[in-house]
């Protein structure tokens, strides 16, 4: 296996042999579930109620990026880099190299414990340590789990003035637990532009269509789609589509095309692709929004399509950095049970306000408070 060799890095069965410095049920005060703190208190604090807890399916976060900046909040504004001695900090990403990479991968494993065998876990990272990230990922959740490295577009081009490519984009890298994950296929509008280029052909009632091959690459004889169809094998290493039986109901049925060579294609008509959509590729466009409460705020229909397609609705969604809560609001208009944490005082302040805007929906969460880093708790139900 290849491996991120660093100074300091610790062996993981250490890590998990660290014993929870809480020592408390959390599961009795019940979901949604907001915990101020270090997350990596608060992991390992629900990592010995797991199997009381419920099925944590869908993991997101958005970690600090090693960027070395103090993000902070003034009286009207947001800002990235601290402008005025009375702005209040929301969060200081001040560690750098393998230090900040340990940190990220301690907590890493601790998310891997909790995610149920059906799950999924998405990191939000940047371009500039998202690489380092990768490998340590493919390290802790296995590089057979490894489903996409989602190109984000997250702002509108930028007039840079450094000898270099602006940048637009960040990544988002998506694993999954096991090989049998949740998985609701996303979807996407298809553009009234590309069904006209597409679907040129039409047929005697006037419907548009096109066609698309019967077979795909790669060889197999055992199976029924390696069997001859009407006395004629899948070309030389290909494969049929679909079953012998099923390309025998598709002719019936007309929705096989023969070309004067007697070459068979499959139609496709464009209405039917209107109504199911195309399939959503790695390049995402969801900008992040202009107006924002907390630095670094995400998108939230960015995060509202994740959880759609990779939860279900008793799934439990996990956000150990949840910043301004983008996460557990998303979570919450989808009705799906939440745990947030966030070691940000404004941070929590934030996510309150926010959660307290969902009007109907208003979830009703229970919020702890590791008040000194590790010994009191402040508990009190939110309504
Ligand atoms: C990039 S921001 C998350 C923004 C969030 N996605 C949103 O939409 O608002 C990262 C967050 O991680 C939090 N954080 C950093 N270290 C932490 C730790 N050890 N435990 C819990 N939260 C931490 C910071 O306070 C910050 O709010």
């Amino acid at each position: 296996m290849m491996q991120l060799s660093y100074n300091h890095k610790t062996c993981e069965s250490v890590i998990l042999d660290r014993p929870s410095l809480f020592n408390m049920d959390v599961t009795l005060l019940g979901l949604p579930l907001l915990l101020k703190g270090d997350n990596l208190q608060w992991l390992s604090a629900l990592y010995q109620q797991k199997a009381k807890l419920g099925s944590i399916d869908l993991i997101y976060i958005d970690p600090p990026y090693a960027t070395g900046q103090q993000f902070t909040v003034g009286e009207n504004r947001v800002a990235t880099i601290s402008q005025s001695l009375d702005d209040k900090l929301a969060y200081s990403d001040e560690l750098q190299g393998e230090q900040f990479l340990e940190f990220l991968r301690i907590r890493l494993i601790w998310l891997r414990e909790l995610l149920s065998e059906q799950g999924s876990i998405y990191v939000h990272i940047d371009y500039k340590i998202g690489h380092y990230v990768k490998i340590i990922m493919d390290e802790v959740f296995g590089k057979q789990n490894f489903r996409n490295d989602i190109t984000r577009i997250k702002c509108n081009p930028k007039n840079f003035h450094r000898k270099a490519y602006g940048n637009v984009k960040d990544m988002i890298l998506f694993y999954t637990k096991t090989n049998d994950y949740i998985w609701n296929d996303a979807r996407e509008t298809l553009s009234e532009e590309d069904l006209n280029r597409l679907y040129k052909k039409q047929d005697t009632a006037g419907r548009f269509y096109t066609t698309v091959p019967i077979h795909a690459p790669s060889q197999t004889r055992n199976g029924s789609t390696g069997q001859p169809w009407r006395g004629v094998l899948p070309p030389e290493g290909r494969h049929w589509r679909c079953a012998v039986d099923d390309l025998e109901t598709l002719d019936k049925t007309g929705l096989i095309e023969w070309s004067k060579t007697g070459n068979p294609r499959r139609i496709i008509y464009a209405d039917d692709a209107r109504r199911k959509g195309k399939k959503r590729q790695d390049i995402w466009d969801f900008k992040d929004e202009q107006t924002i409460n907390y630095p670094t705020q995400k998108n939230g229909d960015l995060i509202a399509s994740i959880i759609e397609t990779s939860s279900n609705s008793n799934s439990i969604i996990l956000d150990a950095f949840c910043g301004s809560g983008t996460t557990l609001l998303e979570a919450s208009k989808l009705q799906r049970a939440w745990i947030g944490i966030d070691i940000s005082a404004l941070a929590i302040e934030t996510t309150q306000k926010r959660l307290e805007t969902l009007q109907l929906l208003k979830p009703s969460y229970t919020y702890l408070e590791d008040k000194n880093c590790y010994d009191s708790f402040k508990l009190n139900k939110a309504q």
